[in-house]
């Protein structure tokens, strides 16, 4: 028996926490609705191969199963091992063929497919403290995504899952379940933060020229540093784990970007020569994994040093709604952090950005700023916390 689309489960699916926004997504949905049943099935297939025989997609999508099943991803494992030796290379296909279709059946109740588009359909992300529903729910859209609509991105999105996967094994603290942290709709993957979206709430891409350079602290898996090198001269974004720096790489050169240039490196002691036009500290002053925790004004300090001149600071706080007692992630004590950061730079506006999933995450702060030609120890502070949680909207025009 061919397999067969489950195609109302998975629109369904793909319509419980959609991305508007991600023209990659809303083209799939319509491409699913409008293809023939033939066309339909021969995707499924395509999409249960690439899937039930990896796995790193085992893994991620299925990680009780492969818990209490350790020889499930060992007996595919040896299935993509002796497909090289010719000897055996015939009968590896057919048994691969046979797991397949064994597996690929969404109907059969005791399949892979049907267990986890069940889940996906039913499970509430709300409570999840692990991200472990989001982590696969994204996934799984990213699979059917690229399956159907973007075939020419399949290859470098598996390369990414891979890399994660070896972050997942061999990093301490990875973020967002082992899932990725930014998004770049433009490669079919949706990350927790997508970042087109994410860039166009800032609004300050279509204000950067050719000539500018920019600084990204903790850049992550590099997808807004590349966004960023489509409209600035130069991008240089630093980044303490190797495995998000390597998808950066990867993508880079995938998309043929060649000004943006990726360095692994711990902020805190990284110390170079130049300095920048624009230097981006996203949610990275105190970061959550804690490897990034230094004071506050040696932070700013630093910032100050790397920006030229009239250049100019862009900050995204961690979270606003904490308590403010100084620990990682809580910037419930902005206003005093800001006594700090208004002595080096001036504020220019700010305004909230919404957060991008259901649950897990919360809206941030995005704060402008002007480097000061000199430090002003005793400055007036102009932030106001309990006044700047309130605008979703800049107050001014900060980049006219
Ligand atoms: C909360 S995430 C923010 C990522 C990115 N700035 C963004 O907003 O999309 C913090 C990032 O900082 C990185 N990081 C942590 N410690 C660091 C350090 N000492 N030097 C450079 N990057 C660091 C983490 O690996 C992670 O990618």
């Amino acid at each position: 028996m061919p397999l067969c689309f489950p195609r109302q489960t998975v629109l369904t699916i793909l319509s419980r926490f959609p991305r508007p926004a991600d023209t990659l997504e809303q083209k799939a949905r319509e491409y699913l609705q409008a293809i023939s049943a033939q066309e339909a099935d021969a995707l499924w297939e395509q999409l249960c191969m690439r899937v039930l025989l990896s796995p790193v997609y085992l893994e991620a999508l299925w990680p009780d199963v492969c818990a209490q099943h350790p020889n499930m991803q060992q007996l595919v494992k040896g299935l993509r091992e002796q497909l090289w030796v010719p000897a055996t290379m015939a009968q590896v296909e057919t048994s691969s063929a046979q797991w397949v279709l064994e597996q690929g059946d969404a109907d059969q109740p005791d399949t892979l497919m049907h267990q986890l588009l069940s889940y996906l359909s039913s499970a509430n992300p709300v409570g999840d403290s692990s991200f472990g529903f989001l982590a696969r729910y994204y996934t799984w859209r990213d699979l059917v995504v690229t399956q159907l609509v973007a075939p020419q991105r399949t290859e470098l999105l598996d390369r990414v899952f891979s890399l994660l996967d070896m972050q997942n094994k061999h990093w301490g603290k990875p973020y967002c379940g082992g899932y990725a942290y930014q998004g770049y709709a433009r490669i079919g993957l949706a990350g927790v933060k997508p970042t087109e979206v994410r860039l166009q709430a800032y609004g300050f891409t279509s204000w950067l020229k050719p000539a500018m350079s920019v600084l990204e602290i903790g850049c992550n898996n590099g997808f807004m540093a590349i966004e960023l090198a489509r409209h600035a001269g130069s991008v240089d974004a630093v980044e303490y784990n190797p495995f998000l720096v390597e998808i950066g790489r990867i993508t880079a050169e995938a998309l043929d970007q060649r000004n943006v240039h990726f360095e692994v490196a711990d902020f805190s002691s990284w110390a170079p020569l130049k300095r920048y036009d624009v230097v981006l500290s996203f949610a990275n002053h105190c970061t959550i994994d804690g490897n990034l925790s230094v004071e506050f004004e040696s932070f700013v300090a630093k910032l100050w040093h790397l920006t030229n001149e009239d250049g100019w600071l862009f900050f995204e706080s961690h979270n606003v709604f904490g308590p403010g007692a100084g620990t990682a992630g809580d910037d419930g004590d902005l206003d005093h952090k800001f006594d700090i950061m208004e002595r080096y730079f001036e504020l220019v506006d700010s305004k909230m950005t919404k957060a991008f999933v259901p649950s897990q995450d919360v809206d941030k702060l995005f704060v402008v700023l002007r480097r000061r030609s000199q430090v002003l120890p005793a400055v007036q502070r102009r932030m106001n916390l309990h006044e700047a949680r309130k605008h979703y909207s800049y107050q001014g025009q900060p980049f006219t």
